[in-house]
């Protein structure tokens, strides 16, 4: 799927993408999953407190965990992932060793998991990350403790291009343009509100 940019960016970036259609036919190896998990943790965090805790199902491997972390996605979410191979559970740990609260820990994890996404994409799998599970489900069924937040749940696997494989609602989806707000609506030259790129003949 490409992008429209006004520059080009590095093709890691431009071809991590959340695509719906996975392919149900192609394993994740235990070797790929290591590496993604490196990767996170490689992430830079607040005061290197690394604040995350990650779970990774494996279909292949333990098919009735799998299940049950399946089971805590949404009916929306549900429909897609059916096709994906490994899901993995992005947990914030919420405080600092000192018991402070940690500001910047759901920051921190969402750089990590973004590493996991750009890590898939440099070995031929794509990441999906996804909001929409349950997440007191997900802390009951798998004894998650206190102070820790279940934060986004990853799909993982090999995209495929038969949109069969998915209801029509997600087809079009896949295969909709991908978009982003223009550049000035979010980037500003030293004031608030001032366009980074000042239109040019
Ligand atoms: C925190 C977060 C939550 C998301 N939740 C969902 C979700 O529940 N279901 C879904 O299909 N996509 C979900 N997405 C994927 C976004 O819709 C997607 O990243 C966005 O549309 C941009 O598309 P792209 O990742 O292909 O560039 C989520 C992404 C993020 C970062």
């Amino acid at each position: 799927m490409t992008i429209d940019s006004k520059v080009k960016i590095d093709e890691l970036l431009a071809n991590r993408w959340s695509p719906r259609v996975f392919d149900p036919s192609r394993q994740v190896t235990e070797e790929q999953i290591i590496s993604i998990c490196e990767a996170a943790r490689w992430a830079p965090s607040c005061s290197n407190q690394q604040p995350y805790k990650y779970i990774v199902w494996n279909r292949n491997n333990n098919s009735k965990d799998f299940e049950k972390a399946f089971g805590t996605l949404d009916e929306g979410n549900q429909n897609w992932v059916k096709n994906c191979p490994v899901l993995v559970l992005a947990v914030v740990e919420l405080n600092f060793n000192n018991g402070e609260i940690n500001n910047w820990a759901e920051y921190d994890t969402g750089a990590a998991s973004e590493n996991i996404c750009l890590q898939a994409t440099s070995l031929g799998l794509y990441a999906h990350q996804m909001a929409g599970f349950d997440t007191d489900k997900i802390k009951n069924i798998f004894n998650i403790p206190t102070g820790f937040k279940p934060i986004v749940m990853i799909a993982l696997g090999y995209k495929s291009n038969d949109l069969t494989l998915v209801a029509e609602k997600y087809r079009k989806m896949e295969l909709s343009e991908r978009k982003r707000k223009p550049i000035n609506e979010n980037f500003f030259d030293s004031k608030w509100e001032n366009d980074l790129i000042k239109i040019r003949d």
